[in-house]
């Protein structure tokens, strides 16, 4: 075809072609991009180990049985750590307003999942607040642990939790995760103060007639903040009731939360201001609905790994749906489950082994960058935090890794597309490659997204 043409069109072609190799070489150097994430593949961060392919709920009931529905690959696939519940919306209603009867109900749903969890090797956090009744929008005449100052029946539902854990010898893997959003009406509505009494009653009854037991808290909706009264109170009242819980936990979920570069050392001034020991950190939700989806997956995963947090998904499903699903990972149709987009993420992210280098986020805080390091393969995933906009991601430490401080390499890329949390997304997109010149130690990698939903993921062979 080419040689039909005419040579001042041909002229105009090579004009055309030629353009787009100039801006594409001078986009690394010169063009505007909102901000740079860096990845040190000198530094190492310890090995790998999935901390956040993790979600609440998701699997459904089977009596008090494991279930098999969902086909054990969507779950092994992404080498799934933790779920957590204990009954929630389902049709049983808990010991508070059902007593022993309803409260059963409930208990065998989150034996059941317990159960599934442990079939995949997983931990399980159990909510004594859904065993209670817990159900999210709780009216104010629904009865609360320590109402009127009378803490006996409280006391005579733990006790009631603790036999049957024992009964069914659910103890491995298992935290008790004291009560979920105590910070939120709709969890917990009754003053602070209320909640906080619960908190050590109930950390001092586990202490003294279970002490295996391993407990977290507070899971509150809001993260740690030097001006939070909340969790002020909260923190000191555990320092002197010597009710320190085994893990520090809450929620990340909105960009009003902000994220755990921010609220890791928040809560680290906070325990050295009440003199109290540091501890593994929960975030046992994370992402609000509109941040599930593969970018800003990569963003809270990367927050997730570089401070060493176990996550779990945010699950904003309600009734059978919050019990199924992994979360909004998979949907259903008359074929059976399929996979959506964030799947395949997380699949990849399941990949990730080695060891985990350190990286940066942005410093607008919206673009970060999870990587890590098996032999001489590099592999990295990129996201925004529900923006497009371009971003760099900058390697550094080649010399610190034996690799010559410049020269040239080749980086494999993939690309996680989104088409909500129904839509079937049947793998992550293979771009190919792209070589790259480097010097001075330094590669950067140029991120732009065609979407604000879109991940990438970057491979390196380091020579
Ligand atoms: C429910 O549990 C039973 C074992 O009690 C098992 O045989 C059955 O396959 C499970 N059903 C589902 C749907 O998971």
């Amino acid at each position: 075809m080419l040689i039909m043409v005419h040579s001042q069109f041909l002229f105009i072609a090579l004009v055309a072609l030629w353009a787009p190799v100039v801006s594409a070489t001078s986009r690394v150097v010169r063009q505007d991009v909102a901000g740079t994430a860096t990845v040190n593949i000198g530094y190492h961060q310890g090995e790998a180990k999935f901390l956040g392919a993790g979600f609440i709920y998701g699997f459904p009931d089977n009596g008090s049985s494991a279930d098999d529905s969902i086909p054990d690959y969507f779950v092994r696939d992404i080498k799934f750590q933790t779920s957590r519940g204990g009954g929630s919306q389902i049709s049983y209603e808990g010991w508070a307003t059902g007593g022993l009867e309803q409260y059963r109900g409930r208990f065998a749903s989150a034996l059941s999942n317990y159960r599934t969890s442990r079939k995949f090797g997983g931990s399980y956090l159990l909510m004594p607040s859904d065993l209670w009744g817990a159900q999210g929008g709780a009216p104010e005449n629904f009865p609360f642990p320590g109402d009127n100052g009378d803490w006996s029946e409280m006391e005579k539902f733990l006790r009631q939790v603790i036999s049957d854990i024992k009964d069914n010898d659910m103890l491995d893997g298992l935290v008790i995760d004291l009560w979920n959003e105590p910070d939120l009406d709709s969890f917990w509505n009754r003053p602070w103060s209320q909640y906080v009494e619960y908190f050590v009653r109930a950390s001092l009854l586990f202490k003294s007639e279970f002490p295996e037991a391993r407990l977290s808290g507070p899971s509150s909706a809001h993260s740690p903040h030097k001006d939070s009264e909340n969790w002020r109170a909260w923190l000191s009242s555990i320092s002197q009731n010597n009710a320190v819980p085994d893990i520090y936990s809450w929620h990340q979920i909105g960009a009003w939360e902000r994220e755990p570069d921010t609220t890791i050392p928040a809560l680290k001034a906070l325990l050295a201001e009440y003199n109290l020991p540091e501890r593994p950190v929960d975030v046992n939700e994370y992402a609000w609905p509109d941040e599930q989806n593969p970018a800003n997956s990569v963003y809270y995963l990367s927050q997730l790994e570089r401070h060493n947090i176990r996550g779990l998904r945010a699950n904003w499903g309600g009734g059978p749906s919050l019990h199924d699903f992994m979360a909004n990972l998979i949907w259903k149709d008359d074929g059976g489950y399929y996979p959506n987009g964030e799947w395949h993420l997380y699949k990849y992210y399941a990949r990730m082994e080695g060891e985990r280098v350190a990286t940066s986020a942005s410093s607008d805080l919206k673009f970060d960058a999870f990587a890590v390091l098996s032999g001489r393969r590099l592999k990295i995933i990129a996201g925004t935090r529900t923006v497009k906009a371009r971003y760099n991601i900058e390697i550094t430490g080649f010399t610190d890794s034996g690799v010559p401080p410049e020269g040239s390499l080749t980086v494999g890329r993939y690309q996680f597309d989104w088409a909500g949390a129904q839509g079937r997304i049947w793998d992550a997109l293979y771009l190919g490659t792209a070589t790259y010149e480097y010097s001075q130690n330094k590669l950067i990698i140029p991120f732009d997204p065609p979407t604000e939903h879109t991940a990438f993921a970057f491979e390196v062979e380091l020579p």
